[in-house]
C-alpha cells in the first residue's frame, strides 16, 4: 500500500493572519507569447495570454502556492519573477527594486537572491557534469568563494540537503529521483537565495519520498528563512507548505487567501470544483468527503479566451453578466479575495450579482447611468484594511 505523502509530512504553525514585510511584489503582470503563421513570412497572428494581469505578494520567508490546471499559467510567473523570460508588461518588486525589466547585466547580482527549483530532476541536472560541478558552478559564476574553498562549501551543502558529501564526484545518472532532486535543491541554495521559486518539485517523485523533500524544504525555508512560490498541483501539499494561496485559471488568479479560508471556505466555483475533487484528509479521517463538484469541457484556450469571466463556459452557476463583464478581483475579507459577480460558500452563492453598482452596470451586465461610475476599486498586490462585506453587499470594514 501507498502511503500518502500529507500523512508524513511534518506539522506546519497554523496560521490565521499574513504578516511580514513582502520580499516579492507583482503587480499587473502579463506574458504573451506571439503565435507566428506558418509559412516564409511568420507572421504574428496571435498571442497566447498565458498570464493576463496578475498581483500578488511574498513575504519574506514565507510561502505562496500557486495552483491550478495544466496550462493555466503557473510556470510562466514562475519563470518571469526569476526572469528568465521579460515581461510583456507590469511591475516585479523584489526587495524593493522593480526588476520586470532590467537587462541580462543589471540582473546579475540579483541571480543570487532569487533561484528556481525545476520539475524533472532528470533533465534540470546536466549529465556531463558531477555534482561537485553543478553545486559548485554558482559559487565559480558570481565568485563568492575563494577557488580552494569551493569544494568544502559544496560538502557542507551536500550534507545539509541530506546527501553524502563524499559523493562530490558523482554524476546525477548515479543517484535516485529524490536524491536528484536533492542536488537541484543543493544548486538552489548555493547562494543562499532570500526566494525560490520552487516549480512543481516534488510532483516527478515517487509519492514515498515527496514527504522527505517537502519535509527539507520546509526545514530550509526556516533555517535560512527563505521566500517561496510554490507552484504545484497536490493541493494538499500546498496547503501544508504554503500559508497564503493563489488560485489560477486561464492566465489571472481568481481567488488568493490564507491557507484556512481558502480551504474551509473557497468563494470561487473554480476553487470549489478543485477543492471537492481531493479528498479532505481530515475530514476523510472522520468519515467525511466534500461532495465532488465535475468540471464540464475543457481549459478554452489562452489565445482566445471566454469573453467576461474566464470561467464561464465550464462555471454551473454562470449568468448573463458573467459573459459581458470581467469580475473584479474583489477583498471580501481580510486576507481573502474572489473574482466572481456571485461569490459566496459552496451552495450559498447570491442569487443576484453583487457586483453591478461597484462596476457600473445593470445585473445582466449592460452599462447603467443609473447606477453611477464604476468604483475605484483597488487591485494592486496585498490586502487593505476595508474590503467588501458581503454579508451587507457594501464597500467597507467588516
Ligand atoms: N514559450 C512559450 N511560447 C508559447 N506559449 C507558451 C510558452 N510557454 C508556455 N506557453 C503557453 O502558456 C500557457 C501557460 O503555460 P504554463 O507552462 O505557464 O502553464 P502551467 O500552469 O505551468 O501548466 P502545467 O501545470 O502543465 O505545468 C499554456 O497555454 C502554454 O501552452
Ligand atoms: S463570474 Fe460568473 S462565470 Fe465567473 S465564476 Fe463567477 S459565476 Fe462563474
Ligand atoms: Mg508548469
Amino acid at each position: 500500500m501507498t502511503t500518502e505523502p500529507v500523512d508524513e509530512l511534518k506539522p506546519h504553525p497554523e496560521t490565521s493572519s499574513l504578516t511580514g514585510t513582502p520580499i516579492l511584489e507583482v503587480e499587473d503582470l502579463k506574458m504573451y507569447f506571439p503565435v507566428k503563421s506558418s509559412g516564409f513570412l511568420r507572421r504574428t497572428i496571435g498571442h497566447v495570454q498565458a498570464v493576463d494581469g496578475v498581483s500578488f505578494q511574498v513575504r519574506s520567508g514565507s510561502s505562496l502556492g500557486l495552483v491550478g490546471e495544466s496550462g493555466c499559467g503557473k510556470s510562466t510567473t514562475g519563470r518571469l519573477i526569476t526572469r528568465l523570460y521579460e515581461p510583456t508588461a507590469g511591475r516585479i518588486e523584489f526587495d524593493g527594486r522593480d526588476i520586470a525589466n532590467l537587462s541580462e547585466r543589471e540582473l546579475h547580482p540579483l541571480r543570487r537572491d532569487i533561484q528556481m527549483i525545476f520539475q524533472d530532476p532528470y533533465t534540470s541536472l546536466n549529465p556531463r557534469h558531477t555534482v561537485g560541478a553543478i553545486v559548485g558552478a554558482p559559487l565559480a559564476i558570481h565568485k563568492v568563494v575563494p577557488k580552494d574553498k569551493i569544494l568544502a562549501r559544496v560538502q557542507e551543502l551536500l550534507e545539509i540537503v541530506g546527501l553524502n558529501p563524499e559523493h562530490y564526484n558523482r554524476y546525477p545518472h548515479e543517484f535516485s529521483g529524490g536524491q536528484r532532486q536533492r542536488i537541484g535543491i543543493a544548486r538552489a541554495l548555493t547562494l543562499q537565495p532570500k526566494l525560490l521559486v520552487a516549480d512543481e518539485p516534488v510532483s516527478a517523485l515517487d509519492v514515498s519520498i515527496q514527504a522527505q523533500v517537502v519535509n527539507l524544504l520546509q526545514d530550509l525555508q526556516r533555517e535560512f528563512n527563505i521566500a517561496f512560490l510554490f507552484v504545484a498541483h497536490d493541493l494538499a501539499i500546498v496547503r501544508h507548505f504554503c500559508p497564503e494561496i493563489a488560485v489560477m485559471y486561464l492566465g489571472k488568479i481568481v481567488e488568493i487567501g490564507d491557507r484556512e479560508t481558502l480551504y474551509a471556505r473557497p468563494n470561487h466555483p473554480y476553487t470549489q470544483a478543485l477543492l471537492s475533487a481531493v479528498p479532505d484528509v481530515k475530514q476523510a479521517k472522520v468519515g467525511g468527503r466534500r461532495e465532488r463538484i465535475r468540471l464540464e469541457g475543457d481549459l478554452p484556450s489562452p489565445i482566445n479566451p471566454p469573453s467576461g469571466c474566464r470561467f464561464r463556459t465550464r462555471c454551473p452557476i454562470a449568468q448573463d453578466i458573467c459573459a459581458r463583464v470581467e469580475p473584479p478581483l474583489l477583498q471580501v475579507g481580510p486576507t481573502h479575495k474572489v473574482a466572481c459577480h456571485f461569490p459566496g460558500e459552496v451552495g450559498k452563492h447570491p442569487e443576484k450579482p453583487i457586483t453591478p453598482r461597484l462596476l457600473g452596470v445593470d445585473d445582466s451586465g449592460m452599462p447603467d447611468l443609473a447606477a453611477g461610475p464604476a468604483t475605484d476599486l483597488p487591485t494592486g498586490p496585498g490586502y487593505s484594511d476595508t474590503w467588501f462585506d458581503l454579508e451587507h453587499n457594501t464597500m467597507g470594514r467588516a
